[in-house]
């Protein structure tokens, strides 16, 4: 593969805290950055940098580690667009509308659901993702859980099992029933396949003692627990997850005082996922509280074809910066290290030696620029593994 040297960079994010301008983004400038083998080999300013094989020269532009998306639900097949132009037009969003897309998923060939995940992964690596985590839960069904599963894992090692996200309509009123199922053959068909176990921890969905239940088998399984709370109002699911040392609780659009301080005395990440309150015209979590609370928070895009369709990071950090009062600081640490820490990864969301060669160049001088140019396709290269993927 040789050597590759990025260099005539405009600004380095590195995430190495400390370094650089000495805050959390561990800015540098007049800075290079050389790969080998697929990881990050050397970090330094551009006059001392080593000879390469190869040169990409960044023109002045911003160098970021690429977004690390840990939230999205890529398995499935339909679209809901008159279900979003119903809540444009006043219509709730209830999550009622997961059970349309189980049925077209159930429906679907495993042709049909791997191009569609593949066109995701892709959409969003034009956009600057490089690492991505998908899960389960338009299948419910044994089979089919297993199978969006197999294929999730086709792309990424980010894979979660989220058997547990409605009690599908063969099930209705026998909860505990489905529950079993879940904690028994769907997760041991499910397992082989998924890194993760959520669950959807929501008036409607799962109450606190089939979470608890769920995760709790499969963290005895090997899998890491992730789950959706406190998205459509305020319960259990944050302590929950708290206490079960999930990696991260998503959404936290509704929390207590006593959910913010569970979260502050923790490792668990609270992962906001705004693309959801955008779509379904909803109050936005209050990133503010929690980051003065000391909480580690995370963006990701929650790409669903119901709540979120946008496989967009730039759109989710300016959406963290415009309408929950990150700083563009914040709002870009959370959706590269905030990811990467929701993943419990340390190899990625920062550019440091021995780290991934996951790097985006934009189109602009800095950072700022994400959420100050709102919609316009800033990433003009994206490097995975230190290999180039995509010019626009
Ligand atoms: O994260 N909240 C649960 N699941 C998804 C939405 C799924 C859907 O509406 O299809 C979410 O928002
Ligand atoms: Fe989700």
């Amino acid at each position: 593969m040789g050597s590759l040297l990025v260099d005539d960079i405009g600004e380095l994010v590195t995430n190495v805290a400390g370094t650089g301008d000495g805050g959390p983004l561990g800015l540098r400038r007049d800075a290079a950055v050389l790969i080998e083998d697929g990881r990050v080999a050397w970090v330094g300013p551009a006059r001392y940098a080593p000879a390469a094989d190869r040169r990409i020269d960044a023109q002045g532009g911003a160098v970021l580690p690429g977004f690390v998306d840990s939230h999205a639900h890529l398995v499935f097949a339909g679209d809901r667009a008159a279900e979003f132009a119903a809540r444009m037009a006043g219509e709730p969003y209830t999550g009622g509308g997961i059970r349309t897309t189980v049925g077209a998923t159930r429906a679907a060939s495993d042709g049909q659901l791997r191009a569609t995940v593949r066109r995701l992964v892709g959409e969003a690596m034009r956009q600057g993702t490089t690492t991505i985590e998908t899960k389960s839960g338009y299948g419910l069904t044994v089979a089919d859980e297993a199978r969006s599963l197999r294929i999730a894992a086709e792309v990424t090692g980010e894979t979660t099992f989220l058997g547990a996200h409605v009690v599908p309509a063969e099930y209705a009123g026998r909860p505990d029933d489905y529950v079993g199922l879940v904690c028994g053959p769907m997760l041991a068909a499910a397992a082989p396949y998924a890194r993760w176990v959520d669950v959807f921890c929501e008036r409607g969905a799962f109450d606190a003692d089939h979470a608890r239940a769920i995760l709790t088998v499969g963290q005895a399984a090997g899998l890491g627990v992730r789950l959706h709370a406190n998205q459509l109002g305020p319960g259990p699911g944050v302590q929950l997850g708290v206490e079960l040392g999930a990696a991260s609780v998503d959404h936290c659009t509704h929390l207590s005082d006593a959910d913010v301080d569970a979260l502050a005395g923790s490792p668990t990440v609270a992962t906001l996922l705004p693309g959801a309150e955008f779509s379904t015209r909803s109050p936005y979590p209050d990133a503010r509280r929690l980051l003065d609370a000391g909480v580690t928070v995370a963006l990701a895009t929650d790409c669903n074809p119901g709540s979120s369709y946008t496989s967009s990071m730039p759109f989710c950090v300016a959406l963290g910066v415009r309408e929950m009062r990150m700083t563009p600081a914040e709002a870009v640490w959370a959706a590269t290290a905030g990811g990467a820490r929701a993943l419990r990864r340390d190899d990625v969301g920062v550019l440091r030696p021995g780290a991934r060669a996951d790097l985006i160049v934009l189109d602009a001088p800095s950072h700022l620029h994400l959420a100050y140019r709102p919609g316009v396709p800033l990433i003009r290269q994206v490097l995975h593994n230190g290999v180039p993927q995509c010019r626009s």
